[in-house]
């Protein structure tokens, strides 16, 4: 089912590597990292990707805690913009329903049962939150990794067919989600000698687990060959397990795969940040990447027109999404 979006996600990643690519460098976050996964869950959802700022705004409003009284009433206000703009959005989809998440969420009726205005945006809210504020941040993680570790992104792109469980490895190695959200203890639980007693607050340092020495060997090195345990926390583990690993290691592959593709020489500026309370963490808050295999002036842009070409020759032959995902810039709330 996710595998039928790769034709539009390798869509999306060329077009944006291709609007900066002339340049001869780029701002790898908010260039590429952050607008990939935002514009693939805005067109699942049906909301339009020309708000895609908005949305990081709100996202970012949603996740970050508030530490002082100003902070917290400036978060309220975002908040309440988010509601009112998501529930204009479902009245919308009410109306003229198009093929997208949002107008099926709209149309849930279970036993004449509906979902309240309330369920629904919190689930869109979260959804369109989890949906890319994580992503980014692999992606970001992912591509500083790569960069200074040289000589595993040589062996990668001498073996290209090393990139799904390269992905694992780059989760694994310095995964965007750095713990699980609260958790209280049901019961009383013995744990290698210690008690947690019923109701204590339980976290889970998937970021620790992911470099235990008990279970990797050599954690703290970058290892993407086929001997690497490929099996980690980065999704989390039972009923709670990421509902978007499969669309996000799906992203992250394809993400790779195109700026790869572009050679990148170096990277600059990065900067390290840890935001949702800690929850999230990203090593390329703002990281510039050189692309130096790009030619810059008039040969740039004869060898962008050539791929273009290539590109539009391939998607022709292999145009699979679903039409949610090919109607993009086509569908429009009056909002944008
Ligand atoms: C690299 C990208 C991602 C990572 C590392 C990641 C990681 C995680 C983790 C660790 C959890 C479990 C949290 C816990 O146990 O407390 C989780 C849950 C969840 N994720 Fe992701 N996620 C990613 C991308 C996505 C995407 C793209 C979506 C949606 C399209 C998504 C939607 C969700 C949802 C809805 C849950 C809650 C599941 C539940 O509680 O039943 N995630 N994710």
């Amino acid at each position: 089912m996710i595998e039928r979006l790769r034709p539009r996600i390798q869509e999306i990643a060329d077009e944006l590597i291709d609007r900066v690519s002339a340049a001869g460098e780029m701002e790898l976050v908010s260039a590429f990292a952050f607008p990939l996964p935002m514009t693939v869950i805005a067109e699942l959802l049906g909301v339009p990707v020309a708000d895609r700022d908005r949305f990081r705004e709100w996202s970012t409003a949603m996740v970050r805690p508030a530490l002082t009284a100003d902070e917290a009433d400036r978060a309220d206000a975002l908040l309440t913009a988010f509601v009112d703009y998501l529930l204009a959005l479902f009245a919308e989809r009410r109306e003229k329903p198009g093929e997208d998440l949002i107008s099926a969420l709209v149309a849930v009726e279970d036993g004449g049962d509906t979902l309240s205005e309330e369920e629904l945006s919190s689930m869109v809210a979260v959804l369109i939150v989890a949906g890319h504020e994580t992503t980014v941040s692999l992606i970001g993680n992912a591509m500083l990794a790569l960069l200074t570790h040289p000589e595993q992104r040589s062996e990668l792109e001498r073996d290209p067919s090393l990139l799904p469980r390269s992905v694992e490895e780059l989760i694994r190695f310095d995964g965007p989600v750095e713990r699980t959200l609260n958790r209280w203890a049901a019961a009383d639980v013995e744990l290698r000698g210690q008690t947690i007693r019923r109701g204590e607050l339980v976290i889970v340092v998937l970021g620790a687990a992911d470099r235990d020495p008990e279970r990797f060997e050599d954690p703290d090195a970058l290892v993407l060959a086929a001997e690497r345990e490929t099996r980690h926390l980065g999704f989390g583990r039972g009923p709670h397990f990421c509902l978007g690993a499969p669309l996000a290691r799906l992203e992250a592959e394809i993400a790779l795969r195109h700026a790869l593709r572009r050679r990148p020489a170096s990277a600059s500026r990065s900067r390290r940040r840890t935001s949702a309370g800690g929850l999230c963490r990203s090593s390329a808050a703002s990281s510039r990447c050189r692309l130096p295999g790009t030619p810059s002036g008039a040969a740039g842009r004869a060898h962008l027109r050539r791929d273009a070409s290539r590109r539009r020759r391939r998607s022709a032959r292999g145009r699979a999404a679903p039409s949610s995902c090919r109607r993009r810039g086509r569908r429009g709330t009056g909002r944008a």
